[in-house]
């Protein structure tokens, strides 16, 4: 966000990120989607530090990955997508969540749930994404900073999560937070940004059938660089929206306080769309480069999701509002 483009040759993911950091939680997600696939689950999975790997079985594909991608949206592999991130709680190189976050353990994870709704309180990992049936959503995912992937992320609905939570009328927003621990999280010892990160969304784009809670890709476990153990995925907009390491989720009357807009306001608006026409004073909004490709391609307004969501922005400025 605060760093500066690089070049594309850096951007490349030849990092191969350990397999054995993600198999004991890879055991937990072919629980889970068994469980989401409505079969018997006798009991919580157990977090064995099994060596095998395996793919997940279970997981519903949705129409989503059909009909939102065109032929030229490959996904990118495995390794590029869990070796070029942002993280700053792991420091604030793309290259270094993946090497600082490895002795990262996320389970056993608990969740606050709290603010205006009927069912306040405190939620276990598994509580709250057994109930679900896990989906695998496709989804472009565009940084601010002009680069961009296509990621099989497997979740579920946001909208599902906080329904449990019986949402009251006045409940206009939903804030959300990621872990403060910094001896867990090294990147956090610094004043790099005001931690807890923070983000927060509208609740008709909480809602809004294409924001997912992500525990996985590619049918394992989240790794700890992508956000481990759950983390928000808003396709359309910019992927700093897409909180990491969730341990509070809020809902609330008012606009929410958010991490960039609060560390550099002229730059990153609440709203966060992904819009060609709208510059950030930096730099151009209109082309990204698809990470693994050398040539840029246009960015498309609400990052291709235009049909699906413009309608939630209509009659508001997204010049002013960006
Ligand atoms: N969440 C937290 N807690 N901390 C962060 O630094 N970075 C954001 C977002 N979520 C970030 C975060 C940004 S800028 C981007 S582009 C995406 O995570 C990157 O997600 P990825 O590493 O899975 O590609």
């Amino acid at each position: 966000m605060l760093i500066k483009f690089k070049k594309a040759s850096d951007a490349l993911g030849s990092e191969i990120t350990p397999k054995s950091v993600f198999d004991r939680r890879r055991e937990f997600l072919k629980t889970a989607a068994v469980a989401g696939a409505g079969l018997a689950l006798g009991g919580l999975p157990s977090f064995s530090a099994r060596a095998a790997r395996e793919k997940l079985s279970g997981v519903k594909k949705t129409k989503w990955t059909a009909e939102s991608l065109g032929p030229t949206d490959q996904p990118n592999d495995f390794d590029t997508i869990s070796s070029y991130n942002n993280f700053y709680e792991f420091g604030t190189g793309k290259k270094d969540p993946v090497a600082n976050a490895k002795d990262f353990k996320p389970l056993p994870w608990t969740v606050e749930i709290g603010g205006l709704c009927g069912k306040p309180g405190k939620i276990g990992f598994e509580d709250l994404i057994k109930p679900h049936a896990l989906e695998e959503r496709v989804y472009r995912f565009r940084c601010v900073e002009a680069w961009s992937m296509v990621v099989p992320w497997v979740g579920i609905p946001l909208a599902d999560a906080l329904k449990r939570f019986e949402p009251a009328a006045d409940a206009k927003y939903v804030a959300f937070e990621t872990l403060f621990d910094p001896k867990r999280m090294p990147g956090q010892r610094g004043p790099v940004l005001d931690w807890p990160y923070k983000e927060g969304l509208r609740m008709d784009e909480a809602m809004h059938p294409l924001t997912i809670l992500a525990v996985g890709l590619y049918g394992e476990m989240l790794p700890n660089q992508n956000g481990a153990p759950l983390r928000l995925i808003v396709p359309w907009k910019y992927g700093f929206k897409s909180i990491k390491s969730i341990v509070s989720i809020k809902f609330e009357s008012r606009l929410p306080k958010t991490t960039w807009s609060g560390s550099a306001p002229s730059e990153y608006g609440f709203y966060s769309n992904v819009n060609p026409t709208v510059s950030h004073p930096r730099w151009s909004q209109s082309s990204e480069r698809r990470i693994g490709e050398i040539f840029r391609r246009e960015t498309k307004m609400f990052n291709g999701y235009e049909e699906e969501v413009a309608s939630l922005y209509a009659g508001m400025d997204l010049k002013k509002l960006f």
